[in-house]
């Protein structure tokens, strides 16, 4: 198969394609022929070693996938009985695998969902994992309930764009934060205020929410903690693996544990379906320009999501 994959840790020039051996699928998995994969903010923190480091190589990155079912494993059993050969489905893939920056991926066969008639695949794999964190972070995490106010980080990016969404069909009222330019585009996804974070100060802007929900990291997830209400609730997921310890003792910090399940894609489609979500603005490269769309995704000012068309 071709497959965009590195031999070593560091800039978005490690990046490289070419052949490497098709993986198979093992009991309990489907093979994948991938379609389209995401680039997703963790793929350069992953590459460039902010993460871990990596000592098996070549190492192929790539958290979530489109594409058509090529082979169900020996001994899948009853789980798998619903996907077959030929089945387009799309998904993330089990926490510490990567892999979707390649023609095909092995993956457990309960973690995929079948691919809605009418999504490309550049559509379904936009909203997989970005679908995924925004769902398990309101809902699961932040249990955001209707009549509640919540602050969203960084309105423009992939996963606070579904998240905006999302909040808005709960029924909260959306406060995000966004650079002048995308202020159009979060307000066309529902938000009821957008602040510009270069121009103002969100903490001098807003304060006594109920919840914040915080995607950018950094001193913009310790200032969060400022503008919650007493018995306010924060969810980071730019901040590693813990949240940061809240300077007061009156909040909660909050780490979602964005654990992958079919459930989760089958709730994407649900919100699709019903029209509360939209597909977000797309730029996509081919997979042998992986190292190019890695320089738009570090830049960290991409609007919406960054796709790698496989093929
Ligand atoms: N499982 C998980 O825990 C999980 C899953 C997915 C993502 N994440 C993490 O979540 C974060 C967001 O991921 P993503 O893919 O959604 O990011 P992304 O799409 O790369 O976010 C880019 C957006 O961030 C905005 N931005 C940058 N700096 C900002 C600031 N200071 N204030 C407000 N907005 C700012 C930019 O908008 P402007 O141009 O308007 O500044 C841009 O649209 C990443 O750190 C990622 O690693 C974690």
């Amino acid at each position: 198969m071709k497959a965009a994959y590195m031999n070593e840790q560091g800039g978005p020039e490690v990046l490289q394609y070419g052949d490497l051996p098709d993986p198979q699928a093992g009991p309990g998995e489907i093979a994948v022929d991938v379609h389209a994969a995401s680039v997703n903010a963790a793929d350069w923190k992953v590459r460039s070693g902010s993460y871990a480091r990596i000592t098996d190589f070549p190492y192929v990155l790539g958290r979530d996938f489109s594409g058509v079912v090529a082979e169900v494993g020996a001994g899948a059993g009853a789980g798998v009985t619903d996907l077959a050969p030929g089945d387009p489905v799309f998904g993330v893939l089990d926490a510490g695998q990567e892999g979707a920056y390649a023609e095909k991926v092995a993956v457990r066969a309960d973690l995929a969902a079948r691919k809605p008639e009418g999504w490309s695949h550049e559509e379904a794999v936009a909203l997989a994992l970005a679908g995924l964190t925004a769902i398990v972070s309101l809902e699961d995490t932040l249990k955001l309930q209707a009549g509640e106010t919540i602050v969203i980080q960084g309105g423009a990016g992939g996963v606070a764009g579904f998240a905006i969404q999302l909040a808005k069909h709960i029924g909260a009222t959306v406060v995000t934060t966004a650079s002048a330019a995308n202020h159009d585009y979060v307000k066309g996804l529902g938000a009821d205020r957008v602040i510009d974070y270069r121009a103002q100060d969100f903490t001098q802007e807003v304060s006594g929410v109920d919840a914040v929900f915080e995607t950018v990291g950094g001193d913009v997830a310790r200032r969060s903690f400022d503008v919650l209400r007493p018995g306010g609730r924060a969810a980071f997921i730019a901040s590693g693996g813990q949240a940061p310890k809240p300077p007061r003792s009156d909040v909660t910090a909050l780490r979602p544990n964005v654990a992958r399940a079919r459930r989760h894609m089958e709730r994407v489609a649900e919100l699709f379906a019903a029209g509360a979500v939209t597909v977000p603005p797309i730029r996509t490269f081919p997979l042998a320009e992986a190292a190019d769309a890695h320089r738009v995704s570090e830049g960290r000012h991409l609007r919406g999501k960054l796709v790698l068309k496989v093929r």
